[in-house]
């Protein structure tokens, strides 16, 4: 892993790899350094392969691979709606809801595999969850993930998202040449892409439909706040815009909260002196009953242990830009478009930059503690600055939701003989299982 490389030669480093210069930074300082130097238009290394599709068959680059004007065109339209504090919480009873379905279906698969069994295959349940509160926020609509019996449509959807990530590795650093050449490889990529789009245009224009007959019927739903018809009746975007956006925005928001989950729960369950204050803190501001968005915001050791938790386990392990213009880092001249990499992974281990690094000690995040003297760009789990996550605020309420109710039901407990290998692929995930049994409090 790129973080041992850090080890041995220290916070900063020269690189050469798939054919690009890279500079490897992993102290807080250079990284501020690095982000306070952004121009108006924040650029990430290109997916090449997600490029390539969208230029052969026509269709528009989204939030995540746009660039330029187009790109804070789009994010300005986003930002309205997921990145502001108010609309985000019109979304806490719809989450709630999902919350309760996942809490049934874990007690339901525990009941029939038991408790190992449940462990193997809770990643997957955590991204059925997280698939449908996205898919909930994006399409306005319940996928169906949770339930019994998947609908085949969700099932491709996820299948085709898998395989889009497995087909692009292959073709990283050779796209256009695979393209050129039609080979099995990128024929699996183009298939992978073509049925993703098929799927979400089909969640977009059901969503159209129930538009269109709700506006005959005279609601007026752009009040409504609904993100896909706040997008399509003030037409910041085309509809190939739209199409293309909210496929995206379904890439980036599914692995990376589901598998922050898994990491939460681990963390919780092996740690019961800090699953017990924040069972407390759930008991006595909810008393009971489901989070409401005010709750929320009185609970500030739930926030403490998400910070904790992606401090320790950040699942974008890595973030990138790529300079537009020639800058100096620490010193060093770094000539335009070289990719730089901040490893947060690195960072947030850092027994220099945290007082007890390896320890989960949510604690530290209170303002009251005067031992949090960490550098505050120590620990990014959603970015920094106009390029950071537009999904932040969306990811911290499920995941805020999903453990609160999550608390009241059960005590989770660690399951002896199983234990979780962190691995890294896109993101970072726990490997094939999970070791945390869901006691019944
Ligand atoms: C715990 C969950 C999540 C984590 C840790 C996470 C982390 C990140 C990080 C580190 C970035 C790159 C930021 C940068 O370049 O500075 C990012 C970008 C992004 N995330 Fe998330 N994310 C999460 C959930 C979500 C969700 C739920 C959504 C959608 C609703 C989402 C949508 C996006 C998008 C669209 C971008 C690209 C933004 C842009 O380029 O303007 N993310 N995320």
């Amino acid at each position: 892993m790129l973080s041992e490389q850090h080890a041995i030669h220290g916070d900063m480093f020269r690189i050469r790899l798939c054919g690009s210069d890279q500079v490897h930074i992993a102290d807080p300082h250079l990284m501020e350094s690095v982000l306070r130097q952004e121009g108006k238009f924040p650029v990430r290394p290109p997916f090449n392969s997600w490029k390539t599709y969208r230029r052969v068959t026509g269709t528009p680059l989204g939030i995540v691979s746009g660039e330029g004007p187009y790109w804070k065109r789009v994010r300005s339209a986003l930002n309205e709606k997921i990145m502001r504090p108010r609309p985000v919480l019109a979304y806490t009873g719809q989450l709630n809801g999902i919350a309760h379905d996942l809490i049934h279906k874990l007690r339901r698969l525990r009941d029939t595999h038991g408790d190992e069994g449940l462990g193997k295959i809770l990643s997957n349940e955590f991204y059925k969850w997280s698939m449908e509160s996205v898919g909930s926020v994006v399409f306005n609509s319940r996928m169906g993930c949770l339930g019994d019996d998947m609908p085949q449509r969700v099932q491709d959807f996820i299948t085709a998202i898998d395989e889009m990530m497995a087909s692009s590795i292959p073709i990283i650093a050779f796209d256009e040449w695979h393209r050129r050449l039609n080979s099995k490889y990128w024929r699996r990529h183009k298939e992978a892409w073509d049925k993703i789009f098929e799927i979400s245009k089909a969640y977009t224009d059901e969503h159209i439909l129930s538009m269109e007959k709700r506006i005959e019927g005279g609601e007026a739903v752009e009040e409504k706040g609904e993100l896909l018809s706040y997008l399509l009746a003030s037409r910041k975007m085309s509809r190939p815009e739209v199409y293309a956006n909210v496929t995206e925005l379904m890439l980036a928001g599914v692995d990376t909260t589901s598998n922050s989950l898994c990491f939460i729960v681990h963390l919780l369950a092996t740690h019961p002196e800090v699953q017990g204050r924040l069972q407390e803190e759930i008991q006595d501001v909810l008393q009971g009953r489901p989070p409401t968005a005010n709750n929320i915001h009185n609970m500030t050791y739930l926030k403490c242990v998400l910070r904790e938790a992606t401090r320790l386990y950040p699942v974008v392990t890595m973030n990138c830009r790529v300079a537009t213009e020639d800058m100096v880092i620490g010193g060093y001249k770094v000539p335009k478009d070289t990719i730089i990499v901040m490893n947060h992974h690195a960072a947030c281990r850092n027994q220099e930059v945290f007082e007890d690094a390896e320890a989960f000690r949510p604690e530290r995040w209170l303002r009251s503690e005067a031992n949090h003297k960490a550098h505050p760009f120590a620990s990014l789990p959603f970015g920094f600055g106009t390029r950071s996550c537009v999904g932040t605020k969306i990811a911290k309420l499920e995941l805020y939701l999903a453990i609160s109710n999550m608390l009241q039901q059960f005590e989770l407990k660690p399951i002896e003989g199983m234990v979780l290998k962190p691995h890294l692929r896109t993101v970072l995930t726990p490997g094939n299982q999970v070791p945390v049994r869901f006691a019944e409090r």
